[in-house]
C-alpha cells in the first residue's frame, strides 16, 4: 500500500448563444454582470451558503489558507499530516486509498481538527477504482455516453466505499497527436464526441447531484489546451488561436461544467505564453464570469510552485499570489499558498475577500457533497462493492463495447471450430498490460490477462498455447514504475530471445490458428509517456511478419492508448482487433468477441495515422489549395490517415438509405430531423453509429471539411431494418470566428453527410435562414 503512493518520490513536478451575436473572449467575455450562482438561489443552496459563511466567519486566515492546501500523505515534511489536520493547516488528502487510513483521518479532522471541518480525499479514479474499466479513450470508442456514465458511476461506488469522494477525472483534452501519451485519458479528437463524452463522464462520477450517494465529485482536467502540446511532448507550451481554443479544446470542458461538474484542475502547461495556472482568462474570464462555474479550481500537481519554473512568477511567494489571484482556490502539493498568502494579505498583494471567496467555494464544495453531515464513510459497504459481481460484469460488457475491429478479411473472426489456438506476444498474459495506466489503486491479482480469457472461453474444445516471443521495455523508467509497474523482462541473451522467437513460431505453425497480443505496455502511454515514433515497440512488428509469413491465419489484438503503426498489418494480417487497454475483465471480454459471443461495435475516436510524420492528425481539417490532392502532400508517402475517425467494423454488415431532412431550410437557432433507414443485412445481431457530419460551404471564415454534429450507436437484430432519427440543433453549427471575432450560427448553405464514418457518403444539403 505504502509503495503504491510514495508517489514519484515528489520530484514529479460556448455558451452557443443561439441568434445572438454574443462577444467572447478577451475578445470581451467579461461582459456579463456577476450573477448569483444558480445553486445558491435554491432552498438547499441557501441554507448551505448561511453555514459555511457563519463558519467562515469563524475562521482564521491561517485556517482558511490550510482549506486551501492538498497534500499527499508521504509528503515529507518537518510537520506531520496528523498535526497538520489538527492545526487546520489542511483541507484535502490527495493519494490516500485505505479505507482504515481514510477514516482515522477523517475522525481526527471532524473531531479534533478547528471547526471540525471534514477533509475530502481525492484521487485519480480515472477508469475504475479497484475494479479497472476500458481506458478512457476506448470508452470514447464506445460511441456510447451511456456505457460511459454507467462505468464511471460504477468506479465511483467504489471509490466512495472507502471514503475517496473526489476523483481528477474527466480528463477532457482534445488529441490529435498519438505521440502524447495522455491521449489515452481522454475521448479523442472531436470536440462533439468529447462533450458527449465529458458530459456522460460528469454524470457517471456525481450522480444526478453532488453529493448523491455512491457518487463522488469530478474535476474536469486540465483547464486547458494540454492536449496541443507542442510536438506531442508532455508538459509542453501550447500556442492555440482563438478560434482552436473556442471551437475545439473549450467545448468539452464547457460541456461538463454545464453538466455540473464540481471542480476544475488548471494544467501545467503555458497557453499562449500565460501559464495556465495563472491565467486569469481560463480561471476567471471564461471559467466564472462566461460559464458561470460555481465549483472550486485545484492546480495541478506542484503547479502553483512551478509557475517561476515558467519564467512566468518572480519566486514561490509571487507564484502563490499570482495563482491565488487567478482564480486557483486549491493548491495540489506545493504548499507556497499556505507558506505565504497571509503575508500577502499583509501586504495587500491579495484581498482577503479573494481568500474568503476561494475557501467559500471550497466549503461549500465539502458542504453540498454531505461530508458535514455524513463526513465518515460506511466502511461495511467496502467488502460488497470491491470486486462485486456486478463490478466484474459492467466491466466485462464495457470492454466488449469499446473494443473496435479494425479488418476482418474473409470472415476469420468470430473464430470457428478452432481445435488449437496459439495466443502469442509480450502483452498476452501480462495483468498489469491489461489495465491500462492511471490504475493505480486496481486489483492486480483479480484482471483477466487474454490468455487466461481464451482459456477460459475456449479451453475446454481446444487446445491453448502460449509464449511471449519477444520482449518489450520502456527503455527508461516511467515515473508511475514503483506503484504500478509493467513486469521487467528476465534477463536473456540474445542467443535465448533468439530461441524464444523461433519457439513463438514454432508454435504459429502448430496452431489453427494465432492471436498476437501486441501494443504498448501499459507505461509506455499516460503521463510523461510521450513518443518519437508510433511503432510497435520492440521486435513485435518481426514477431508478427514472421507469424504471418507461416501462412497460417493469424488474429492482432491489439493493447494500446494510442494509434500505433501498422500500416503493414494493414493489408497482410487478416484480422485486426483493437482492444485498448480494456481493463480487469479485459481478457474475458476479448475472448467473447473473438469467439462471436459478443459482436464489436466500436468506432475509432481518433484518426489514425499511416505514419508518425502525419501527427497531428485529424479528419476536421480545412481545405486549402489541392483539393483534389489531399492526399499527396508529402512525396515521400500518403497524407492519408490509415483508418478514419469514426471507423470500426462489425460481424454484421449495415445498409444505410433513404437520407432525408424534415425540412430544406431552417431558421438559425432552430433544428433539423435528419432520419436514414438502417438494414442489418448479416446474419447476427450487432451494433452500427450513425454519424452526421457538417460542412458550411462559404462565410466570415474558412470551416472545416466535415465537423461530426450528431451520432447515436444502435442495436440491430439480424436482418433488422429501422429508420434512424437524429436531431440537428442548429446551435451545433455556430462557431467563433477569427473574422468577426464573434461566436455565431452564420447563414448559408450546409452540406449534411449521415454514415458509419467520418468518410460517410450518403448527403444531403440544407440552407441555414437568418
Ligand atoms: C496529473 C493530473 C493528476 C495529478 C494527481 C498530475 O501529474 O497531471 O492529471 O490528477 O497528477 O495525480
Amino acid at each position: 500500500m505504502s509503495f503504491r503512493f510514495a508517489r514519484r518520490a515528489l520530484i514529479h513536478p460556448l455558451a452557443l448563444c443561439g441568434l445572438a451575436l454574443l462577444l467572447v473572449s478577451g475578445i470581451g467575455p467579461a461582459v456579463m454582470a456577476a450573477q448569483a450562482p444558480a445553486y445558491e438561489s435554491t432552498p438547499a443552496g441557501a441554507k448551505a451558503a448561511r453555514f459555511v459563511d457563519a463558519l467562515l466567519g469563524k475562521m482564521t486566515l491561517e485556517e482558511k489558507l490550510g482549506q486551501m492546501s492538498q497534500i499527499p500523505l508521504n509528503q515529507k515534511e518537518d510537520v506531520t499530516p496528523d498535526e497538520r489536520i489538527l492545526k487546520g493547516q489542511v483541507g484535502s488528502f490527495l493519494f490516500v486509498t485505505d479505507a482504515k487510513e481514510i477514516d482515522r483521518l477523517q475522525h481526527l479532522a471532524v473531531e479534533r481538527g478547528p471547526h471540525h471541518i471534514p477533509l475530502i480525499f481525492g484521487f485519480d479514479v480515472i477508469h475504475g477504482f479497484r475494479t479497472i474499466y476500458p481506458v478512457p479513450l476506448a470508452l470514447a470508442a464506445s460511441w456510447d455516453p451511456a456505457e460511459a456514465e454507467r462505468v464511471e458511476s460504477m468506479a465511483a461506488r467504489e471509490a466512495s466505499a472507502v471514503g475517496v469522494r473526489w476523483t481528477f477525472a474527466p480528463m477532457v483534452d482534445i488529441a490529435r497527436d498519438a505521440r502524447w501519451g495522455r491521449m489515452m485519458e481522454g475521448a479523442g479528437e472531436d470536440p462533439y464526441l468529447g462533450s458527449r463524452m465529458a458530459e456522460a463522464e460528469v454524470r457517471g462520477f456525481q450522480g444526478a447531484e453532488i453529493g448523491s450517494p455512491n457518487h463522488i465529485l469530478a474535476c474536469v482536467k486540465h483547464f486547458a489546451g494540454y492536449g496541443a502540446a507542442e510536438g506531442g511532448r508532455d508538459y509542453d507550451s501550447v500556442d492555440l488561436s482563438d478560434e482552436q481554443l473556442w471551437n475545439v479544446y473549450l467545448p468539452p470542458f464547457e460541456a461538463a461544467v454545464d453538466a455540473g461538474a464540481g471542480t476544475v484542475m488548471s494544467a501545467y502547461m503555458d497557453l499562449n505564453d500565460v501559464p495556465a495556472t495563472g491565467n486569469k482568462f481560463l480561471l476567471q474570464d471564461v471559467l466564472r464570469d462566461k460559464w458561470k462555474f460555481d465549483g472550486f479550481v485545484v492546480s495541478d500537481w506542484d503547479s502553483v510552485l512551478n509557475l517561476t519554473t515558467h519564467g512566468f512568477a518572480a519566486g514561490p511567494e509571487d507564484a502563490a499570489v499570482r495563482a491565488v489571484n487567478a482564480g486557483v482556490d486549491m493548491e495540489m502539493t506545493s504548499h507556497v499558498m499556505r507558506d505565504n498568502l497571509a503575508e500577502a494579505v499583509k501586504q495587500g498583494l491579495v484581498k482577503e475577500s479573494t481568500i474568503d471567496e476561494a475557501v467559500r467555494r471550497i466549503l461549500m464544495m465539502k458542504y453540498r457533497l454531505g461530508l458535514f453531515e455524513h463526513p465518515y464513510a460506511d466502511l461495511s459497504r467496502v467488502d460488497a462493492e470491491e470486486g462485486s459481481a456486478a463490478q466484474h460484469e459492467a466491466a466485462k460488457e464495457a470492454a466488449e463495447r469499446t473494443a473496435v475491429l479494425l479488418r476482418n478479411e474473409g470472415g476469420l473472426l468470430p473464430l470457428r471450430g478452432v481445435k488449437s489456438i496459439a495466443v502469442i506476444g509480450p502483452l498476452a498474459d501480462s495483468k498489469p498490460d491489461t489495465m491500462g495506466s492511471w490504475s493505480l489503486a486496481g486489483n492486480v491479482a483479480d484482471t483477466v490477462t487474454v490468455l487466461a480469457g481464451i482459456r477460459n472461453r475456449f479451453g475446454a474444445t481446444a487446445t491453448i498455447s502460449s509464449t511471449e516471443g519477444v520482449e518489450i521495455e520502456r527503455g527508461q523508467p516511467s515515473i508511475f514504475d514503483s506503484q504500478f509497474p509493467s513486469p521487467d523482462p528476465a534477463p536473456t541473451t540474445e542467443a535465448e530471445r533468439e530461441a524464444e522467437f523461433r519457439h513463438a513460431i514454432d508454435l504459429v505453425k502448430q496452431a489453427d490458428v494465432s492471436v498476437l497480443v501486441l501494443g504498448e505496455a501499459q507505461n509506455m502511454s499516460g503521463e510523461r509517456a510521450s513518443r518519437l515514433s508510433l511503432t510497435l515497440p520492440g521486435k513485435q512488428e518481426q514477431l508478427l511478419e514472421a507469424a504471418v509469413a507461416t501462412g497460417k491465419p493469424v488474429v492482432l489484438v491489439l493493447l494500446n492508448a494510442r494509434p500505433l503503426n501498422i500500416t503493414w498489418a494493414s493489408t497482410h494480417v487478416p484480422a485486426i482487433l483493437d482492444a485498448w487497454y480494456p481493463g480487469t475483465e479485459g481478457g474475458n471480454a476479448i475472448a467473447a468477441l473473438l469467439a462471436g459471443d459478443a459482436n464489436p461495435g466500436g468506432k475509432l475516436p481518433v484518426t489514425w495515422p499511416r505514419s508518425v510524420g502525419q501527427a497531428p492528425i485529424y479528419y476536421a481539417h480545412n481545405l486549402t489549395q489541392i483539393p483534389h490532392a489531399r492526399d499527396a502532400m508529402y512525396w515521400d508517402g500518403s497524407s492519408a490517415p490509415l483508418y478514419p475517425f469514426g471507423y470500426g467494423l462489425s460481424y454484421a454488415s449495415f445498409r444505410l438509405s433513404n437520407l432525408r431532412l424534415s425540412a430544406v431550410s431552417v431558421k438559425a437557432g432552430g433544428s433539423l430531423a435528419v432520419s436514414v433507414d438502417v438494414k442489418n443485412t448479416g446474419a447476427v445481431a450487432g451494433d452500427e453509429v450513425m454519424q452526421i457530419y457538417t460542412h458550411q460551404r462559404s462565410g466570415s471564415a474558412s470551416r472545416p471539411v466535415r465537423e461530426l454534429k450528431g451520432f447515436r450507436r444502435v442495436s440491430f437484430a439480424p436482418g433488422e431494418e429501422k429508420t434512424v432519427t437524429l436531431t440537428l440543433n442548429t446551435k451545433e453549427l455556430g462557431f467563433w470566428s477569427s473574422a468577426t471575432h464573434r461566436w455565431s450560427i452564420e447563414p448559408g448553405t450546409f452540406d449534411l453527410w449521415v454514415g458509419t464514418d467520418s468518410t460517410a457518403t450518403d448527403h444531403a444539403t440544407f440552407n441555414v435562414l437568418p
